[in-house]
């Protein structure tokens, strides 16, 4: 039985207009998207900006309306659960967020911001268990007992990245949406905190649902990769698949978009990704339908879906 399960799940916003405010269309934010996560599994969720990854990561939790469709954990049907506060279900999946510089309360120091969810949601602890428990959080995350007593603004990003990460296994959760959790922070810092993940992941056999805008960052962190345009999956399917089989236009043209480290590809990449781009302008068509709407996905084998007609 996966841990997650996600079934035909729609987010549209209403747009409203005229004095009246009446409603005149929808945002299609998240279109029919289906798919299933293991516990202790990686999923990254892919796309540019606008595609409606954040939008679906918020739907798990309970932080945005679902139009139609289901959510499934543990093989519970959650979907009209999720909201409620103290809902088992709140405990086990928690979120860290993109910007590390406002999603941790300035006011707040670090005790109280990574004891906030055991107060809310936790056992009830006298002030030296709650001590002990940050304690043991920040020394997850590499962080000394001393910094309990700081604010946020005393932090690097990387360091605020990590106190947000302490806060959100403070409960022991069984999955995280990790939405942009490293894209705020400089290139060496981006290695350190992705390290301190994993090894969060393999202690407490955690599931993360990865977003990402950038393939190369997830690359190497998960098993599964769910690559979104427009509201829709364009391809889905194991990371192997998907590196080394890219099926559709879209996929094809975000893995060519990685940029090399090996100096002596450059030049070879830079004809690749020039080639890709005229394919995907000559070949668009092929791939969406005539609205631009992604067709619904089609199985190429157990391990790999594509959109297509
Ligand atoms: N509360 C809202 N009301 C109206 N439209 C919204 C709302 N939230 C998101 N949208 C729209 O839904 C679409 C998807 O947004 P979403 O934030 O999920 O994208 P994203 O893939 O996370 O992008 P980014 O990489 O920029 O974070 C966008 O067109 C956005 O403008
Ligand atoms: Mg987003």
């Amino acid at each position: 039985m996966p841990l997650l399960e996600v079934k035909n799940l729609k987010v549209h916003y209403p747009i409203r207009g005229g004095i009246l405010g009446r409603i005149q269309s929808y945002v299609k934010a998240v279109d029919d998207v289906s798919f299933s996560m293991d516990s202790g599994e990686t999923l990254g969720l892919i796309g540019e900006s606008g595609s409606g990854k954040s939008t679906t990561g918020k739907a798990i939790l309970g932080l945005t309306h679902i139009t139609d469709g289901q959510i499934f954990f543990d093989g519970k049907d959650i979907t009209n659960s999720v909201k409620k506060n103290r809902s088992p279900y709140r405990k086990s999946v928690q979120m860290i967020f993109q910007d590390v510089y406002s999603s941790l309360n300035p006011r707040k120091r670090v005790l109280d911001i990574i004891a906030e969810p055991i107060r809310n949601f936790g056992e009830k602890m006298t002030k030296a268990e709650e001590e002990k428990a940050v304690d043991e959080l920040l020394a997850i995350v590499g962080m000394s007992p001393s910094v309990k007593i700081k604010y946020p603004f005393e932090f690097s990003g990387g360091q605020r990245q990590r106190i947000g990460l302490a806060r959100a296994i403070a409960l022991k959760p069984k999955l995280i949406v990790a939405d942009e959790p490293v894209s705020a922070l400089d290139l060496s810092i981006q290695a350190q905190v992705l390290n301190y993940l994993v090894e969060i992941q393999e202690e407490l056999n955690l599931a993360y649902l990865f977003v990402s805008h950038d393939l190369g960052v997830v690359k190497h962190m998960c098993k599964n990769l769910a690559i979104m345009h427009n509201a829709r999956f364009v391809e889905y399917g194991s990371s192997d698949e998907i590196y080394n089989n890219p099926t559709h236009i879209y996929t094809r043209r975000l893995i060519t978009a990685i940029p090399d480290i090996d100096p002596e590809k450059r030049a070879e990449n830079a004809k690749r990704r020039s080639d890709v781009a005229d394919e995907y302008a000559a070949q668009r068509s092929n791939y969406y339908a005539e609205d631009g709407k992604v067709y619904d996905l089609k199985q190429l084998n157990p391990d790999h879906y594509v959109a297509m007609p």
